[in-house]
């Protein structure tokens, strides 16, 4: 097998809501509001899984949806930074908690800032590259309360929050991302309505898919005024969608699906973009219809398993010309039966872009940790480490060891 490009990034991605514990900010609130109803709702929305039986008990329990502790994170850092270094990762991919650093508005709390500091410190010292997430998803209650993403203040203040952060990093960190999957937040948060604030209003969510543009241009000039070397992109949540049997309606649905969900949000910035950062966790088969997929293998989740697809993704975003990065991609699998193989599978597929001329520079899975899954709460199990959550012990899964090979050797092997 060949290698991978030098200097390629090897790693593992999460995000501060997820894994820290602790947090105050909207999803914290939200989560105690609603975790008895999403207890209750648990058999009707998942009962038909494979799984059931192994999670019912988890995913009908009202504090699985209470992020609570997490996977403290926020104390023990270092340990699990070492465990990815020991793991051979060489890179890795984190969020800054907004609501840690402006509980609020203007008034910074520079424990915290230390805190993520030691963050960046530790994973130079240990030869890892950090990726540094501005916003996954949450904000703090003073944002929340002013009308969150749906205010154009909000844009502002994210500007001045950034604007920190990257005066405090100085030439510390190079890569940023931006924001975390901006289109899947508005449509489940302002379209769907299934998560804070769980609007439905289709003005709404227009309103927060351009501010969350604008934010992003904005931070974009922000940061390389402060440092002209910073690479800074998105996490970007693309789909691959297949035009079923190449037929002229399938292809004319793949069209404006590829629009909506997948170029839309890019072609806003692509003008203010070093990077492309590509999440790939979902491949669509429309035949009259999205998502009819062949009867493959699922994750826990029901999330059907298809590698292949981060190709085509992949080849997607050549127009853009942009060195792109993997910078989420896994399978919620407690019993680790198909992570080696996917991994393998989804690394060959990556390995097969880059021949076919796609600029991938690294790949980061999603996840180091199991960790807390939004509103399914703990029962999904994304780590490449497991965790337990009443004694907080972490034990590496094997797959994390076939992937820690490959890390080291920058092949398949
Ligand atoms: C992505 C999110 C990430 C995680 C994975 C499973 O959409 O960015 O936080 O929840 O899905």
């Amino acid at each position: 097998m060949q290698e991978f490009p030098k200097n390629f990034f090897w790693g593992a991605s999460t995000a501060s809501h997820q894994i820290e514990g602790g947090t105050l900010n909207d999803w914290s609130e939200w989560e105690k509001e609603n975790a008895v109803r999403l207890a209750g709702e648990a058999e009707l929305k998942f009962g038909y899984l494979e799984s059931w039986p192994q999670i019912k008990g988890e995913a009908m329990n009202p504090s699985n949806y209470i992020s609570g502790r997490a996977c403290d994170f926020y104390n023990r850092f270092e340990e699990d930074l070492e465990l990815a270094k020991s793991l051979n990762h060489n890179a890795f991919r984190f969020s800054i908690e907004w609501s840690r650093i402006e509980p609020e508005r203007g008034k910074f709390d520079e424990k915290e800032i230390a805190r993520y500091k030691r963050i960046v410190d530790s994973l130079r010292k240990k030869g890892m590259e950090p990726f540094v997430t501005l916003w996954h998803w949450t904000i703090p209650l003073w944002v929340r309360d002013q009308g969150g993403w749906e205010s154009k203040k909000t844009a502002d203040d994210f500007g001045e929050f950034s604007q920190k952060m990257a005066e405090s990093f100085g030439g510390k960190v190079r890569f940023w991302i931006t924001l975390n999957e901006p289109e899947i937040y508005s449509n489940a948060s302002y379209l769907k309505g299934c998560w804070p604030p769980q609007k439905k209003n289709i003005f709404a969510y227009l309103k927060v898919f351009n501010n969350l543009a604008k934010a992003h241009k904005n931070v974009y000039d922000l940061i390389k005024k402060n440092d002209p070397q910073a690479q800074i992109g998105i996490a970007k949540h693309n789909i691959y969608f297949e035009a079923y049997q190449n037929k002229f309606g399938n292809r004319l649905m793949k069209k404006a699906a590829d629009w909506w969900w997948n170029f839309r949000f890019l072609d806003k910035i692509k003008n203010k973009l070093d990077f492309i950062g590509l999440n790939y966790y979902f491949y669509s088969l429309i035949d009259e219809g999205f998502g009819k997929n062949r009867n493959q293998a699922v994750s826990d989740m029901g999330w059907e398993l298809r590698p292949e697809g981060i190709r085509h993704a992949l080849k997607e975003l050549k127009n853009y010309n942009k060195p792109i990065i993997i910078t989420e991609n896994g399978l919620a699998d407690r019993d680790d039966k198909h992570r080696s193989w996917f991994i393998l599978e989804t690394l060959k597929n990556i390995q097969k872009a880059i021949a076919q001329g796609v600029d991938v520079r690294g790949y980061l899975h999603w996840s180091l940790l199991d960790n807390f899954e939004w509103d399914k709460g703990f029962w999904p199990r994304f780590g490449l480490v497991e965790v337990d959550y009443k004694t907080m012990e972490r034990k590496i899964r094997p797959s994390a060891r076939l992937y820690a090979r490959i890390c080291k050797e920058n092949k398949i092997i």
